[in-house]
């Protein structure tokens, strides 16, 4: 197939990118037989005098061999390949067009006016084509014949541009001095600058690099639909998506992301049609899997032979904003990237660019048509590739309610939690737990579960701590008989050394807290004031967790024998029987293990943390 190059041309309107074109196509010899001619007789009938940025206006809508010209766009071919030129006016449309993916660009070509500079202009065209992620980019410094083709004009626009470019990520291809007027270094080397050795233009656009054709990426199949085949009997799932890019055949093993599910193609299929050899990037497919696994739409299926996607929830991005209400942190979007769609956040803005003068402010919120540089957070993963590694996989758009309102392309993929710790001085004191929450995320809380003997804290605690560990919590169960046989096996049970028992539970507590554990520590401690003192200890972070089973049904569980041998008087201070119980008056929460199932308990408990750690135990960045 023949090669084609997508280019954007940009430049202020006056710095003479028309002419810079015409003049392109005209001397590359892509113009047809006699159109110059023609244009230029047409000119002479009318006195005006002839203009190489006629050409485009003159040429608009026709469609001759090897060149078409449509409004925004041109089409010509050199002997390396075939271009498609499109011109950039720097309207709204252009750019939401380019960063919500409708159209596209590998490379760009930034038109400056040798007799101004770099002016504002210039600036906003070099942002936006950073924005679009477009890294080759050739300046050409036009009209150097109105600064008689100068040396240091050129040499002092360069460095100007090279400067300003370079801040904004962009380092250019190269720099040429031409004259579109005169045809100086367009197609054709001009003999008026002959301290000048590098390309032509036309040289130029030859050398740009063309992105891999999306055949040759990775495969990237965002799950459109999954169908079951109507045939009674007949389990078969059909899974359906237009590929983004890559090929897929019969017998390919493929992995599903962010779910990680892999399985193999058994059979490729169309409606109504024979099983095709292959499916290729831009293609719509549907194919059916050797295991029926389940999988939603929203995923994107891959080659377990390739280089994975990102999965993650959290990205750092080049977004424009288009909506009429501002993008802002306390608002809730919908992402849409491929066919994934999930509720995200705006976590931060790192710099908004005001397209005009290309200031950078650090606001936290964008209006219409400004330009960010932010950090957004998903609600859950999603796959994704980054900008320039695959187009197709790397775009995305921001709705709000129901409107397109942005769109962007992601430029890194994030830690969940990342916190730059060059940030915190070192005090000498160590990291406060509000430090390490924010590098880690992960905020803890005491769990203070206070029961008769026999009550059920045990199992309720090991329970929950199992269904907080799989929901990504960190959770851990310090258990009083186990605290006993180590780190209090000096102690026995007078009221001194229950007392003694509790306090160091609470500190250990309260580092397990501090580590950002859910620590459930699962203790009689039959006193209010040591309960008290623990919970004074431990400070924020604590919930005093009743565990609540009447003496008699404790005494009828009685799971260890103990209750049996206290009564039997073989144990001495026997909480309940010769030693008080004092319950919590308002605990903070009642489990009544006699009116509720074990299930009920540890689901209120596993509920009570979670609403105590934010929703999920995750949203509590510092
Ligand atoms: S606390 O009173 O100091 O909080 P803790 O929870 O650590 O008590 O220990 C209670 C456990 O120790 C009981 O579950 C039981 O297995 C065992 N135990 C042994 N002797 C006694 C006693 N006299 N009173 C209560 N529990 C006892």
């Amino acid at each position: 197939m023949d090669e084609l190059l997508n280019i954007v041309t940009v430049g202020h309107v006056d710095h003479g990118k028309s002419t810079v074109i015409g003049r392109l196509l005209a001397d590359a010899g892509a113009l047809p037989e006699g159109k110059l001619e023609s244009i230029r007789e047409n000119c002479r009938r009318n006195s005006k005098p002839f203009e190489y940025a006629f050409l485009l206006d003159a040429l608009k809508n026709e469609q001759a061999q090897g060149i078409t010209i449509d409004t925004a766009r041109c089409f010509f071919k050199t002997d390396k390949r075939s271009y498609i030129l499109i011109d950039a006016p720097g309207h709204i449309e252009f750019l939401k067009n380019m960063v919500t993916g409708a159209s596209r660009a590998e490379a760009a070509l930034l038109v400056i006016d040798a007799s101004h500079g770099v002016e504002e202009n210039t600036r906003r065209h070099g942002y936006f084509l950073s924005v679009l992620g477009i890294r080759q980019v050739a300046v050409l410094v036009n009209k150097m014949d109105l600064v008689d083709y100068r040396e240091k004009v050129y040499r002092d626009i360069c460095a100007d541009c090279r400067a300003f470019l370079e801040k904004i990520g962009i380092v250019p291809a190269s720099f040429i001095p031409v004259s579109g007027m005169e045809g100086d270094n367009i197609a054709l080397r001009s003999d008026r600058m002959p301290w000048y050795r590098g390309d032509t233009v036309l040289e130029q656009i030859d050398r740009f690099q063309s992105v891999a054709e999306p055949e040759q990426l990775p495969l990237r199949l965002p799950v459109q639909g999954v169908y079951k085949f109507t045939g009674s009997g007949d389990s078969r799932r059909i899974i359906a998506g237009t590929l983004d890019s890559g090929i897929l055949r019969a017998g390919d093993r493929i992995v599903f992301w962010p779910s990680g599910k892999k399985t193999s193609v058994k059979s490729l299929e169309v409606f109504n049609a024979p099983e095709p050899a292959d499916f290729r990037a831009g293609q719509a497919a549907g194919f059916t899997m050797t295991e029926q696994i389940f999988v939603r739409r929203g995923e994107i299926a891959c080659l377990e032979s390739e280089p994975a996607p990102h999965v993650g929830v959290r990205v750092r991005a080049n977004i424009f904003w288009l909506g009429r209400s501002a993008f802002r942190a306390d608002r809730r979007y919908h992402f849409k990237c491929g066919t994934a769609k999930v509720e995200m956040t705006l976590e931060h803005i790192e710099r908004i660019v005001n397209a005009s003068n290309l200031s950078c402010q650090s606001r936290q919120y964008a209006e219409k048509n400004e330009a960010a540089e932010c950090i957004l957070r998903l609600d859950r993963p999603v796959a994704f590739d980054l900008a320039g590694d695959n187009d197709a996989t790397s775009r995305f758009v921001i709705v709000d309610d129901y409107e397109i309102a942005g769109g962007g392309i992601i430029t890194e993929a994030l830690n969940e939690y990342d916190y730059d710790t060059r940030n915190i001085r070192w005090s000498g004191a160590g990291l406060s737990a509000d430090e390490r929450l924010r590098i880690t995320g992960k905020r803890g809380l005491v769990v203070w579960m206070t029961g008769l003997s026999g009550s059920g804290k045990t199992t309720i605690a090991e329970e929950a701590e199992l269904r907080l560990l799989s929901e990504g919590i960190p959770a851990f169960v310090l258990d009083g008989d186990k605290l006993r046989r180590g780190l209090c096996s000096d102690l026995g049970f007078s009221d001194a050394d229950r007392a003694e028992n509790i306090r160091r539970a609470a500190e250990t507590a309260k580092l397990f807290r501090d580590a950002g554990a859910v620590c459930l520590v699962t203790l009689i401690s039959p006193f209010r004031a040591a309960r008290e003192s623990a919970r004074r200890i431990i400070g924020d972070e604590f919930l005093e967790t009743y565990v609540k089973a009447s003496l008699d049904a404790c005494i009828a569980r009685d799971p260890k024998k103990l209750y049996k041998k206290a009564l039997a008087g073989e144990i001495r201070s026997f909480t309940g029987l010769d030693s008080p119980y004092e319950a919590p008056e308002s605990p903070d929460l009642l489990l009544d293990t006699e009116r509720w199932s074990e299930e009920e308990c540890v689901e209120a408990l596993v509920g009570a943390v979670r609403s105590r750690l934010g929703k999920d135990g995750k949203e509590v960045r510092g």
